[in-house]
């Protein structure tokens, strides 16, 4: 199965995360039936600082036509904010990617590094945000004035219906026996149109059991209790903050994956990270995040479970011999990102040859 795979690598860390990645992508190349051609669709503060503009034509015409996209980070510290990053929301909203899927899932061996007591880990963690990623405060209706600037938060029964949907379709596909909503109804209307709108899909669907929660409680559940959730479906704001924040539990934010989805189009697979300038160029980023990045394209994009899950245990075996600088363990050799690439790339190979 031939698939073209546009390839932007970023500003920042960016590029060393996407090059570990890429190793991945050439071994299921190698080892399965898929057959991967990468295009470079370059974007982001650099290629600005370059052209004048952080998605050029040609580069946003070649993610659209291929069938999936990898990408790195947007941002530069020199740059005024959003001056590279607004890229991505040109992407997301450009390509209607309505849902951001952002899966975290604690390893057991990096029990140790999670910043909660064991107590509290409970019988692990183990759970996927389903993220709305075109309206709200994102869809950037508003103004910026000198004494006076507003966003408005604009949810849509269309835009609603179809993550709550999706939500719901996922954690049938994936066993999950319950799905949280997690909105404001008690201040904000958006939330009461959400809130109406969750509990009428979840009709159809009588073997999941749901339940709601306001963003502000959601926040303590995530650290007193997190092995209570499964499936989590919110708006984009309070999305983008839990998903850091649940990141942060399996060990590092270098770890979280995310796909930029619309199913049955071209979507966007990236780490949940930033460019992380503090660590940039020097060679010590975990690649974990976009790796698993990688799996979630196989699963989502190209309808294969076999390959995610065996990226998934190529990932899990790695973690027992050695680590990046972020999850490092006193028992284990530190590696560096190449290290940790090629560590994830053998395992890889040898699950996929057997
Ligand atoms: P960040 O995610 O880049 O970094 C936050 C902290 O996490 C830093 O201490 C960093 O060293 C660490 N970190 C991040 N990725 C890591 C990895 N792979 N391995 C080990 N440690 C890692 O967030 P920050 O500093 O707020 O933003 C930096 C730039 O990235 C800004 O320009 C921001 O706008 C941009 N950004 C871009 C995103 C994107 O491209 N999707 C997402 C978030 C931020
Ligand atoms: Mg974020």
């Amino acid at each position: 199965m031939k698939k073209v795979i546009a390839i932007t690598r970023g500003d920042g860390c960016g590029p060393e995360v996407v090059n570990e990645a890429i190793k991945i992508l050439q071994i299921v190349s190698d080892f399965t039936d898929f057959d991967f051609e990468l295009v470079e669709a370059p974007a982001g503060g650099e290629v600005w600082k370059k052209y004048g503009t952080n998605l050029p034509e040609k580069s946003f015409e070649i993610i659209k036509s291929s069938n999936a996209l990898l990408f790195g980070a947007l941002g530069l510290p020199d740059l005024p904010p959003g001056t590279a990053e607004s890229a991505i929301l040109k992407i997301r909203q450009g390509l209607d990617l309505y849902v951001n899927l952002r899966p975290v899932k604690l390893y057991n061996a990096l029990r140790e590094r999670c910043p909660l007591k064991d107590e509290f880990i409970g019988e692990g963690i183990d759970l996927t945000i389903v993220r709305e990623n075109t309206e709200g405060l994102y869809k950037n209706i508003g103004s910026l004035e000198e004494d006076k600037a507003e966003n408005i938060m604009l949810y849509t029964r269309e835009g609603c219906e179809r993550i709550i949907k999706y939500a719901f379709e996922y954690a049938k596909r994936n066993g999950h026996s319950k799905v949280t909503s997690v909105d404001k109804a008690n201040i904000l209307k958006p939330s009461q149109l959400w809130r109406k709108i969750f509990h009428d899909i979840s009709k159809d669907y009588s073997n999941i059991t749901t339940e709601d929660i306001y963003i502000d409680a959601f926040c303590q559940w995530l650290i007193r209790a997190p092995y209570k959730f499964q499936t989590v479906v919110t708006g984009n704001m309070f999305g983008d903050i839990i998903s850091d924040e649940a990141a942060y539990l399996i060990g590092s934010l270098g770890m979280a994956p995310s796909g930029n989805i619309h199913p049955g189009r071209v979507s966007m697979y990236e780490p949940i990270h930033g460019s992380a300038p503090d660590i940039a160029g020097k060679g010590i980023a975990n690649p974990v995040g976009t790796i698993l990045s990688v799996k979630l394209m196989m699963e989502e994009s190209f309808n294969s479970r076999e390959i995610g899950n065996e990226i998934d245990k190529a990932v899990e075996d790695a973690l027992q011999d050695g680590r990046t600088k972020d999850i490092k363990s006193r028992e284990l050799k530190t590696l560096s990102t190449i290290e940790m690439g090629d560590l994830i790339a053998n395992k890889l190979k040898g699950r996929l040859k057997a």
